[in-house]
């Protein structure tokens, strides 16, 4: 469908600089068009402009859309999230309200465990039914790339699962999927003080499985005390490594270990969470290319520091927001809600949180040529907003949505949302 976009109050992050992300202070520089049209081809960008210097003239076919002043965003970029699951925590979120850490919950079998036994007790079909309508409440809350890990398997069978599910909702539903296999995600009861064995499980016959199928794009570890080690995790990203899969890793979620030098001096895509970051990790992390993945969400939810985004960005550096939306640490996948958040309780500027979970995100799933801003040639994957003043409006009526109509690949898509 072929469509111009005409009075567009705002158009957010019309970019023709061919940049793949923005680091440092070119984040606050977020390119806005005032009083604008958007001409959408074949499903991607055209061509955008100014309605003073005249709406270009239309084929037949072409329809015309009056926005009437309201804002069109890029869709987000969600670089890290687990979508894919059986059930939802209400039951340990009800625990932690009475005073449990999430530490004392995952030490009595609860958790990332508790996750994977529902798991393992769901065919791959019905997996599927209560992941889509999940997804699909993400794609109306604007989201139009989404990373998905797996990691509640933890077997080769439910790993193997998990994933194939993941690539079966980018299959069917209106988003980009990228899936990441996260078979060290926990270290399962049966291997409980062996994690080294586990990760010999992990790698020497998950691995191979899911690359045979090529079911990931990218390998994870969860390193962190009590899960598995900086010497894993290097194991772990030298083996995907060798089969063509690039690392994004959780690290520093709740101690400082060592682990963003390791990932960095080894290429890894991006570090995810960091809400604990020591002087040497910030050196680290301006002395390579890895990505720092900040988590929001996980940091309200669980009450834990936030990740310093104001000194990664006062450091030169490009940071991403994502949701980690999953059933124990961030239930909420709202991206608004995450640049929000970062604009309330990290330091960040509406400018450089919009940047950071939209083209910074799409950097950190390999598709900044595609995705991520309002770009001739990128796929037309937006979203249009309610009547809304301005881009501050989007944190500062924190938690309101504003997403009025979702377009991907230039189509509207339908919002028929389900329960989580
Ligand atoms: O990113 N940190 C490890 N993994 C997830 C939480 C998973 C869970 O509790 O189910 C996270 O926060
Ligand atoms: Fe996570």
């Amino acid at each position: 469908m072929n469509l111009i976009l005409t009075n567009i109050g705002t158009l957010v992050l019309a970019d023709r600089s061919g940049k793949t992300m923005y680091r440092g202070a070119d984040m606050a520089q977020l390119p806005l068009l005032k009083d604008a049209w958007l001409h959408i081809e074949n499903g991607r960008i055209a061509d955008f402009g100014l309605m003073a210097a005249g709406v270009p003239a239309a084929a037949a076919t072409t329809e015309l859309w009056n926005i009437d002043g309201r804002l069109v965003w890029p869709a987000w970029c969600d670089s890290h999230s687990h979508a894919v699951y059986a059930a939802p925590r209400q039951d340990e979120f009800a625990m932690r309200l009475r005073g449990a850490t999430y530490a004392d919950i995952a030490a009595a079998g609860g958790g990332i465990l508790n996750s994977a036994r529902r798991l393992a007790a769901m065919s791959e079909d019905d997996l599927l039914a209560v992941s889509l309508p999940r997804v699909q409440r993400l794609i109306n809350e604007g989201t139009g790339a989404l990373e998905i890990k797996s990691g509640y398997g933890l077997s080769v069978e439910s790993e193997l699962k998990m994933l194939r599910v993941a690539r079966r909702i980018g299959q069917m539903l209106p988003v980009e999927v990228r899936t990441t296999f996260l078979g060290a995600h926990a270290v399962p009861s049966e291997f409980a003080g062996r994690p080294g064995v586990y990760l010999d499980v992990v790698i020497n016959e998950m691995l191979p499985a899911v690359a045979a199928e090529s079911l990931a794009d990218y390998v994870d570890i969860f390193c962190e005390s009590g899960y598995f080690s900086v010497a894993d995790m290097e194991r772990l990203i030298r083996a995907g490594a060798d089969l063509g899969l690039p690392a994004k890793v959780h690290v520093n979620q709740f101690n400082v270990l060592g682990g963003i030098e390791a990932a960095v001096r080894l290429g890894a895509l991006s570090v995810d969470h960091l809400e604990v970051l020591d002087d040497a990790d910030v050196e680290a992390l301006c002395s390579g290319t890895t990505l720092p993945v900040l988590l929001p969400g996980c940091s309200l939810f669980l009450s834990i520091p936030f990740a310093p985004a104001r000194r990664l960005i006062d450091a030169g550096l490009p940071v991403v927001l994502a949701s980690d939306f999953n059933p124990g640490s961030s239930p909420s996948g709202n991206m608004s809600l995450v640049a929000a958040l970062a604009c309330l309780r990290m330091g960040m500027l509406p400018e450089e949180a919009i940047i950071a979970a939209t083209i910074n995100g799409a950097a950190a799933m390999g598709l900044a040529s595609t995705c991520g801003s309002i770009t001739p040639g990128k796929w037309a994957n937006l979203w249009i907003s309610k009547p809304m003043s301005g881009i501050e409006a989007l944190p500062y009526h924190f938690g309101h949505s504003f997403v009025d109509r979702v377009l991907w690949h230039g189509a509207p898509v339908a919002s028929d949302a389900g329960w989580f």
